[in-house]
């Protein structure tokens, strides 16, 4: 098995399992504009949302491999699904062994930690991939951060593919995000946040919004998570001086660059180019 150092400064990676990551690069980007980074999107075997834990967690980890072999000491999993099913054994099993100086960071517990700023009732909704609402990781934590918050949750197994997919703006999205509202609100009618537990999903915003009574709050997950990573950076200098700082950014896709490249764009509002990288 290869082992990884941390003598030389790499890129920020941040890995999601297709585009949905990208809606968290953004909000880093714009935090942190100083620093370089790789983004992966794991495209050609997405979705993750409905694999068992075991294929999610061996997928995830040749993915933070791949980061690693790319030179990235510190990797952002910008996915629910990968941080619900295979951060902790990465952290406690595989980098004692494979990196014990490099880090990988989930974006569950950053998403909890903050709950509280945002609801009165103490009553808050997720939507989220059926694997990340299977795991239990959002009660689990929020249970030990905030114990007076009760959550309820919706799997949505047909957003993220509609989304891989650029049929978000779709009747048919339409239908399936009315379907997944109600049946969230139908569980615990005192909600008055509702978090988007998918990096992929604030891609649906405008149509989530179109379903929801205007005085429930929608989180998304980006500047919480930009938030968070910064602060990360600044308590932890080790790792800091070990991410180099230009201002660049590398995309790569393990589905086709073209592909890749097309639907990105649209999401990222910009034109960028892509690799392609087997795993
Ligand atoms: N973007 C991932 C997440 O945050 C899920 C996508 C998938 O199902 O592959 O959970």
């Amino acid at each position: 098995m290869k082992k990884y150092d941390i003598s030389t400064p790499g890129p920020i990676g941040i890995f999601d399992s297709g585009y949905g990551g990208l809606t968290i690069l953004e909000n880093i980007r714009r935090v942190l504009p100083e620093y370089d980074y790789i983004y992966l999107g794991d495209n050609a075997r997405t979705p993750y949302g409905t694999r068992s834990f075991d294929v999610v967690y061996h997928y995830t980890l040749e993915c933070v491999n791949k980061l690693f072999e790319l030179g990235c000491n510190l990797v952002v999993l910008a996915c629910n699904t990968a941080s619900a099913k295979a951060l902790r054994s990465i952290q406690q099993i595989d980098l004692p062994l494979i990196a014990p100086e490099r880090r990988v960071l989930g974006i569950i517990r950053p998403t909890v930690e903050i709950l509280n700023q945002y609801t009165k009732t103490k009553h808050v909704g997720i939507f989220a991939t059926p694997g990340t609402v299977q795991s239990d990781s959002y009660p689990i934590e929020t249970k030990k951060i905030h114990p007076d918050i009760s959550l309820s949750m919706e799997a949505c197994p047909m957003w993220v593919p509609l989304i891989e997919n650029n049929e978000h703006l779709s009747a048919g999205a339409d239908y399936f995000v009315e379907k997944h509202v109600k049946a969230l609100l139908s569980k615990d009618s005192q909600i008055d946040n509702i978090v988007l537990g998918c990096t992929h999903y604030p891609i649906l915003l405008p149509t989530i919004t179109k379903f929801l009574p205007k005085d429930i709050n929608v989180i998304s997950q980006g500047e919480i998570v930009a938030n968070s990573l910064k602060l990360y950076l600044q308590n932890h200098q080790e790792i800091d001086v070990k991410c180099t700082k230009n201002g660049q950014i590398e995309y790569y896709t393990t589905e086709s660059i073209e592909k890749f490249i097309n639907t990105a764009s649209i999401f990222l509002k910009e034109k960028i180019d892509a690799v392609n990288i087997t795993i």
